[in-house]
């Protein structure tokens, strides 16, 4: 799959593309909210390896996607649009980009990008995503792409030994 928003390419996850994600993947502050990271190199190249291979199961159900700056050709991050199991019409979203590239947009116009395809190409009923309460970037994300606020999910997580809480935010196809 690729995608071509105003500034960004979505495409597959190349084996070569482990050292411009370990370049984010491998800072602390960069995954203090979330369980991926921070990676070993290992870590990293076992992350595309995955991707790679969901990209290969058919019918596909989970699209990780490498986000590029079209103008300098350039992998600045990551978004993933993952249905819940092989039927279902119901998808999550994710999104990480290298600090140098933040607060200029590039997360939430490539969400929107999968948004659009999920809704007009895969099918899908409801798009959701959740984030840790004090990603503030990350649910800043969602309100901008619309999305609503459905929930907080107390203590869903655990990392490092802290039950931590997370937000969930939906959307839905625009009714015609
Ligand atoms: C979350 C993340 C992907 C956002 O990427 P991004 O490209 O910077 O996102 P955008 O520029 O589209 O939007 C970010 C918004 O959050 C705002 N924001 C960021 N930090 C903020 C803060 N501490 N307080 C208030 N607003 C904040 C920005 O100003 C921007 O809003 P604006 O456009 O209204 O000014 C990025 O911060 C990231 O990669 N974080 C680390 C990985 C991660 O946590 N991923 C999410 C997992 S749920």
């Amino acid at each position: 799959m690729e995608i071509q928003s105003e500034r960004l390419i979505l495409r597959e996850y190349v084996k070569e593309d482990w050292e411009t994600v370990h370049l984010y993947g491998s800072i602390p502050e960069f995954s203090q909210y979330e369980m991926w990271g921070p990676n070993t190199e290992e870590d990293t190249k076992n992350f595309i390896a995955d991707a790679m291979i969901k990209a290969s199961i058919s019918p596909r159900f989970e699209y990780e996607l490498a986000v590029c700056l079209k103008e300098k050709n350039l992998q600045i991050g990551g978004c993933g649009i993952r249905r819940d199991s092989e039927s279902s019409y119901v998808a999550n979203l994710g999104w990480a980009i290298h600090p140098q590239f933040q607060n200029k947009g590039f997360a939430t116009e490539a969400a929107a990008a999968l948004i659009q395809v999920g809704f007009q190409q895969l099918n899908l009923a409801v798009i959701y995503a959740t984030c840790d309460t004090r990603n503030i970037a990350s649910f800043k994300v969602m309100e901008k792409l619309g999305m609503q606020r459905v929930g907080k999910l107390q203590g869903n997580r655990r990392i490092e030994g802290k039950i931590l809480d997370s937000y969930r935010y939906e959307i839905l196809p625009k009714s015609e």
